[in-house]
Order: structure tokens, then C-alpha cells, then sequence
């Protein structure tokens, strides 16, 4: 006769002898700069990536999400040569990340060559998502947020500006979008100064720019180097010098603004993101992220980071988890959702994204500096891209 257990044992052979699982692994490259100066770029994205499989799941189209994280250190042959390996021994079905515009660059061929869909969670140039009709954007984009700015500034008596950006790519954007949109409003740019990407001295720049004596100052810096504008325009005393410090939301960076001190205090940006941007989904993300990561506040990094992943679990429930590259970016085109940061839309012909820009100004909420926004642009395209063809 045989027993019940003896049933039971021989059904669980068989679940053991089945097949593991009927479908590899998906596996994302996730190439950051967690070290060097935008470190703070990686721990955000990574932290952020990691919580929405931690509340997703990490299975998904019947497909189990393996993420391989590499170190770039914000050098773009090493971030090409990592993603050539994770595209040729690891064999990912996507590749993620890109803290900077120079690396997402260098590695844009490799997505073309490899039909491997890649998702720009940090980059905010223009250009970037023309280089391959494989990338998809979810970070932003920086004349969305110069033109706001610019806006903002010529509509509420500011009527001259000198503009201080950091030396590369979204820098020249940034500077270049500010200028004409505030031209176009009738305002003067004394003076345009640039400083470069490695090793900045504000120090000097800042008081180049005081002395030209704008009702104004513009400034893009990266995340990361928000803190450093920061001391030196306190040490410098800029902020009792009646000169405005206005800017993108790169500069007021919520994983450094509390940490800025209070001469930041009625400094007014424009951004995609505030980690007190007041919706329920936003509230639950800050809560979810500050429970997952102790001391940390997410930043705009930190939602680009979440929302890519989203749009990729999204494509692959879309595609039936197919690791087709064409058949992802195809299911991410149009796409829209709501994420912390509010609506967002992935451009079907442009695959960049689309979203609120806020104008917020910093302030002390419940003994913490946070930017208050106070004005929405609403589903601003990349102005860059957004102007008819001839
Ligand atoms: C970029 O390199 O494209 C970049 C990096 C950090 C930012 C904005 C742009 O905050």
C-alpha cells in the first residue's frame, strides 16, 4: 500500500526534478558612479532601485530580476568597458544608470550594436536619448528646468542675471536655454561663466559674479556639488549682498540641502523633484526610503532611479517578458504613470521624459531645510526637442 507520505515525498521529487524555472533571469547592468565626486548619485540610485524590488517583487512576467551593480567611479571608458562585459559575459537585458552625460555617451553605440534597451536615470543633457534609439530617459532634462527658471525670474522683476554653470554638456544646456528664454523676456545677462566639472573653486567665479552685480545668479551645478556652491556663497557673504541665488534643482539637492545651513534659505530653483513634493505617493516613497536607508533622504536621482525601474517592470509585463530590446523600448514609448515626483510620461517619439517643473524655494520645515514648491509648469517637454520640425 502506499502511504499518503509516501505520495507527498514522491510529488515533491517530481517539483524538484521539474525544469528549475522555465525562464532565465532577466539581468539589469546597473553602472553608477558609487564612488568619487558624484558617489552620491550611485548610493541614491541604488538605494532606490533596491526598494522598488524590495515592494515589487522580484519576479516579474515570470521572469526574476537580477541586478549586477558596477562601480564606474564617473570614468566614462570604465563605465563603457562594464557595460560591454555585462552586455557580453553577463548577457543583460538591460542596461541602467549613467551618472553623468560623458559616460551615458560613450555608451550609447554599445546599446545600438547590442539592441540592449538602456535606461538614463542621471544624465539630463538634451542630446542623449538622439544617440540611440535604444535609450529611454527617467531621470530629466536640463533646458526644462533653464526655461522655467528663466520664466519664473523675467515674470517676477528680475530683469538681469549672470549665469554660472559647470564646464560640460548640461552645464552649456542649461546656460544656453536660461539665456535665450530670458532674453526672449525682455532680460539682460551681464556675464556667462563657466567652471569645470572636476575639482570646481567657486570661490573665485562667485565673486566674478557678485561684482558684475546682477539682480540675479544662475547657477547649474551637478548633484553633488551643491554644497560646495553653498559655502562659498555664505563665506563670501553673497546672501546679505541683495544678488538673488537662483538656479536649477541640481544646486538644492535634497540628499545635501540640510546640510547647507540657512543662508540657502529663500533660494528659489526650478525642479522635477522635492523630497516634500506634497502627494500620497511621494509620502509613501520618502517614508519607504528613509525606513530602507537610515540617514538618508531620496533625492531627484533617487526617483529617476525608482521610476526606471518601474518603467522597465512595466515593459516587461507589457512585452510577456521577453528580453527583446526593440520590444521594451517599444513598450516603454508612451508609457505614462504616476511617480513621487508626479505624472510622468516617456515621450513615444522622443523616449525622454516629460513632467511637472516646479518652482520651489527653500525653507525650514519642522527644523529640516526643504524646497517648498510653490508653482508648477505642467508636462514640460524637453524645450530642446519640442519645437516643430521645419
Ligand atoms: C549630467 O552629467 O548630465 C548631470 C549630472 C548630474 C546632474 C545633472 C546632470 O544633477
Amino acid at each position: 500500500m502506499i502511504s499518503r507520505r509516501t505520495i507527498l515525498a514522491a510529488g515533491l521529487v517530481a517539483v524538484l526534478a521539474a525544469p528549475a524555472v522555465a525562464q532565465t533571469p532577466f539581468k539589469v547592468g546597473l553602472i553608477l558612479p558609487m564612488t568619487g565626486q558624484s558617489q552620491s548619485t550611485g548610493k541614491q540610485i541604488e538605494a532606490a532601485v533596491k526598494l522598488y524590488i524590495a515592494q515589487n517583487g522580484d519576479t516579474v512576467a515570470g521572469r526574476k530580476i537580477e541586478v549586477i551593480v558596477r562601480d564606474d567611479a564617473g570614468v566614462a571608458d570604465t563605465t563603457k568597458r562594464q557595460a560591454q562585459e555585462l552586455i557580453v559575459r553577463d548577457k543583460v537585458g538591460a542596461l541602467a544608470g549613467f551618472g553623468l552625460t560623458p559616460l551615458a555617451m560613450a555608451t550609447a553605440p554599445l546599446a545600438s550594436q547590442a539592441k540592449v534597451p538602456m535606461i538614463v536615470m542621471a544624465a539630463a543633457t538634451s542630446i542623449i536619448p538622439n544617440q540611440s534609439p535604444f535609450i529611454v530617459r527617467s531621470s530629466q532634462v536640463l533646458p526644462q528646468t533653464a526655461v522655467a527658471m528663466a520664466q519664473w525670474a523675467a515674470e517676477n522683476g528680475i530683469k538681469s542675471a549672470v549665469t554660472l554653470v559647470s564646464d560640460y554638456a548640461p552645464g552649456i544646456d542649461a546656460e544656453t536655454w536660461f539665456v535665450k528664454r530670458f532674453k526672449e523676456l525682455g532680460g539682460e545677462v551681464k556675464e556667462s561663466l563657466r567652471t569645470p566639472l572636476a575639482s570646481p573653486d567657486f570661490a573665485p567665479v562667485l565673486q566674478r559674479a557678485a561684482d558684475a552685480k546682477p539682480q540675479a545668479m544662475f547657477v547649474f551645478v551637478p548633484s553633488g556639488q551643491g554644497a560646495a556652491v553653498a559655502k562659498q556663497f555664505a563665506e563670501r557673504g553673497l546672501d546679505k549682498s541683495g544678488i538673488r541665488l537662483i538656479g536649477t534643482g541640481d544646486v538644492t539637492d535634497d540628499d545635501q540641502l540640510n546640510g547647507m545651513g540657512d543662508a540657502m534659505l529663500g533660494v528659489v530653483t526650478s525642479g522635477h523633484y522635492s523630497a516634500s513634493h506634497p502627494s500620497a505617493a511621494n509620502k509613501a516613497f520618502v517614508a519607504a526610503f528613509k525606513a530602507a536607508n537610515p540617514g538618508m533622504r531620496p533625492n531627484f536621482m533617487a526617483v529617476a532611479g525608482y521610476d526606471g525601474m518601474h518603467m522597465l517592470y512595466e515593459a516587461l509585463r507589457k512585452a510577456g517578458g521577453t528580453a527583446d530590446g526593440e520590444a521594451l523600448v517599444a513598450a516603454m514609448k508612451g508609457m505614462s504613470f504616476e511617480s513621487p515626483r508626479g505624472p510622468v510620461l516617456i515621450d513615444a517619439e522622443t523616449r525622454d521624459v516629460v513632467h511637472n517643473i516646479y518652482i520651489r524655494r527653500v525653507e525650514r520645515v519642522d527644523g529640516e531645510l526643504y524646497n517648498t514648491e510653490f508653482a508648477t509648469i505642467s508636462m514640460l517637454k524637453d524645450p530642446a526637442k519640442a519645437a516643430p520640425k521645419p
